[in-house]
Order: structure tokens, then C-alpha cells, then sequence
């Protein structure tokens, strides 16, 4: 047979599906490797769609969204974003948060094109990078996982298109602070340059911070390309739901992206993102009161184990160094599975400068948590 796509082939089977087979039939594994919220999708999120099917709106939806989406979506966006942007022309929905991405990398790289990101960061932006043979400048975070300003301005070269931003972020619970986030916007100014923003998880945030999103800041909404999902919000990740906001350019070309690919996203579930947006925000309340004392025992636990560690400021994820106890990610998590059942997400996999590190999702009920530390404790004392 002829060689099959080099591209696809290099991308490795995901880590964590892996992580997933190892624990599959086995009773007592405790899986911190989780990125959903371990709450029920609320109950007028499922009415939505069920009552769309019993309307027979099993059709294709039209290729951006339907309207009323749409509409709620320009709605949320100037209320809880202060992003003004036109539902006919800035929004489209997608299918999740993933290929939110996929559509943002399509509209704006040709191959060759370069993309700076800080790492370790969320695995896809890495593989949409070599699908669309766009090559990733990888910019060390620093310790305490903030932004290396100098870094990304010795980094950018004629070849830079864009910056990558995903706060709160997915591995290192990392927020940025308002100040960090105005010096990139700057630098995108400067050099101009696409800024795409990850805003998956921007309810889950801590510590009196606030998430700003970039596209509201001046001079910011034409080359801002804004991704974010209903997935984690809503604990609604099997809905497949998302959405980008963009410049009316930018939007035109992932519509015909989107037609030719995906040829628009589940039309009955759209109504069930309908009734989501129309919620009282306050259902949130609850759940990111559970996450916030998650957050605080985890971080404390793994302090007292004797981790190396980062407080984290959002998401629900925490990125120990395995450094200190002379183990890598790979091996801290393959023994830990083996010998103390917990699965846990080596750092590898979110780039080339955490290999000393594992990712702990903190998106489990607070009895399988302290279980799971206790474990992971003995683990340590083991080494
Ligand atoms: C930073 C980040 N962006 C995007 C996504 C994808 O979200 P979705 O499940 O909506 O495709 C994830 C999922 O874990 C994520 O962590």
C-alpha cells in the first residue's frame, strides 16, 4: 500500500486514553486524569434537547449555528465578556471547544506560518500545529507558570502569525493576571499579530481574580480569535458544543471550513445550549465552591507530601514537579497506576519542558480525592 499520511502519523495516540486502557476492568483505580466537571449537565440543558428531538429537529442546523444560539451568544459575550460582536457575522458554534481550535488554526495558518505558546500547555495545540503544518515556538513558562514576556518577544521572527493564550489553563491551573495579559496583547500589536484565546474554563477561577477576555480590550477585536465551549461550564463536554468569536473575515473562512469538514454541529443539542445560556449564572455558585475547596486540599495535600508545586489559580488541574524525588512524569504515572491504582497524566504530553512533571485533575468527589492522596503519598514514600 502507498504510504499513508505522515502528518496524522506523527501525532501519538492520546497519553491519556492510554492512561485509560491500562485502567480499563479494573475496579479500584481512581482517576485524577479527568478534564470534565464531575457535576450533572443541568436538568433545562437536557430538556432542551430532548424536546428539539420530540419537535423532529433532526435536520442538518444551519452551517454557523442556529440563529437563537447565536443570538443568546452575542448576548453572553457583552455581558459576561464585554466582547461587542454581531451574531450574523463574529460568532459560529462548533463542535466543542476542540474544534473551536481547529477552526481558529484553519482561518489564519498557510504551513511553514509559526505559532508561540506558553508550555507546557493543552496538548491539541500542539497536534492541530502539525496537522496544518504550522510549527509551534514553545516559550517556557516561568516557575510559577506566569508568561515569559522577554521570551515571547525574542521568540517572534517574519514567520510569526499568532499567539496562543489559554487562561485559566489546562495543565498548570495558571490564570493570567490583567497586567500579563495587556503586555501580550501589546506584543500583538506590535508585531501584528492573530491572538487566539482559549477561554474553556473561564468560570473556574480563583483567588479574587477575574478573567478578562483579550477581545474586549482596545484594539483587540480584529485580531482576536476567542474559543470557548459550553463542555466545562455547563458539565456538558458529550454535547460536542462550542464556539469561536471572530473578525466577519475570519468567520466567513471557517464557515467554509466548517461546511466542507464537519458540515455544522448536532442541530437538537444546539437547543439544549439554548436553555444552558438562558440559565441564572448563579447554578455555577455550587459547583465552583466544591472546586474551590478541592483546589485548596489538593494543593495542601501535595505541599505536605513534600511536592515541589504551584498553587493553582484556575481550571481544575494541578502540575507538581516530580524533579525532586529523581522520577519523570512517564514513570510517576505508569508505577503509581501499576502499584496504587490512581491514574495520573504524565507532563510530557503538554510539551518538551515538563517532563518532570505529572497533571492532577482535581474534578473528582472530595472521598475519591483524599483517597487518591493517600495513595499517592505511600507512592512517594516508596520511592
Ligand atoms: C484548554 C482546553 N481547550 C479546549 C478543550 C476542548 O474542549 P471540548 O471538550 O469542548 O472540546 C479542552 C478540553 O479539555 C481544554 O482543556
Amino acid at each position: 500500500m502507498k504510504e499513508v499520511s505522515h502528518r496524522v502519523s506523527k501525532a501519538p495516540k492520546s497519553a491519556i486514553r492510554e492512561l485509560f486502557d491500562l485502567a480499563l476492568g479494573r475496579t479500584d483505580v481512581i482517576s485524577l486524569g479527568i478534564g470534565q466537571p464531575d457535576f450533572q449537565t443541568p436538568k433545562p440543558v437536557i430538556q432542551g434537547n430532548i424536546n428539539a428531538l420530540k419537535k423532529n429537529i433532526t435536520m442538518y442546523a444551519p452551517t454557523r449555528g442556529v440563529p437563537e444560539l447565536l443570538q443568546q451568544l452575542e448576548h453572553k459575550l457583552i455581558k459576561v465578556n464585554n466582547i461587542k460582536s454581531n451574531w450574523n457575522e463574529n460568532i459560529i458554534v462548533s463542535n466543542g471547544g476542540s474544534q473551536a481550535i481547529t477552526l481558529a488554526y484553519a482561518s489564519i495558518f498557510n504551513p511553514g506560518d509559526e505559532l508561540i505558546i506558553s508550555s507546557p500547555n493543552f496538548v491539541s495545540y500542539f497536534y492541530c500545529a502539525l496537522f496544518f503544518g504550522v510549527k509551534v515556538i514553545e516559550v517556557e513558562r516561568k516557575d510559577d507558570f506566569s508568561t515569559n514576556i522577554e521570551g515571547i518577544k525574542n521568540s517572534i521572527t517574519d514567520k510569526t502569525k499568532a499567539i496562543l493564550i489559554s487562561s485559566p489553563n489546562n495543565p498548570t491551573g495558571y490564570a493570567l493576571r490583567l497586567k500579563e495579559l495587556k503586555e501580550i496583547v501589546d506584543i500583538a500589536i506590535k508585531n501584528d499579530l492573530y491572538l487566539i484565546s482559549d477561554e474553556v474554563y473561564e468560570n473556574y477561577i480563583y483567588e479574587d481574580l477575574k478573567h478578562t477576555s483579550p477581545a474586549s480590550l482596545n484594539e483587540m477585536f480584529e485580531r482576536t480569535i476567542t474559543v470557548n465551549a459550553m463542555s466545562k461550564l455547563f458539565s456538558a463536554t458529550g454535547f460536542r458544543l462550542g464556539y469561536v468569536v471572530a473578525s466577519k473575515e475570519l468567520i466567513d473562512l471557517m464557515e467554509k471550513y466548517h461546511q466542507y469538514t464537519v458540515a455544522g454541529t448536532n442541530h437538537a443539542a444546539q437547543y439544549g445550549f439554548i436553555e444552558a445560556l438562558k440559565m441564572d449564572i448563579k447554578f455555577f455558585d455550587k459547583i465552583w465552591e466544591s472546586f474551590e475547596k478541592r483546589r485548596l486540599f489538593v494543593y495542601n495535600r501535595l505541599q505536605e507530601i513534600g511536592f515541589d508545586i504551584v498553587k493553582p489559580l484556575g481550571a481544575f488541574y494541578i502540575m507538581p514537579s516530580t524533579k525532586k524525588f529523581n522520577i519523570t512524569g512517564v514513570r510517576f504515572s505508569r508505577d503509581i497506576m501499576k502499584e496504587h491504582a490512581v491514574a495520573i497524566v504524565p507532563g510530557s504530553i503538554f510539551g518538551t519542558f515538563s517532563d518532570h512533571m505529572i497533571r492532577i485533575s482535581y474534578a473528582t468527589e472530595m472521598e475519591k480525592l483524599k483517597e487518591a492522596m493517600d495513595r499517592i503519598e505511600k507512592f512517594v514514600k516508596s520511592l
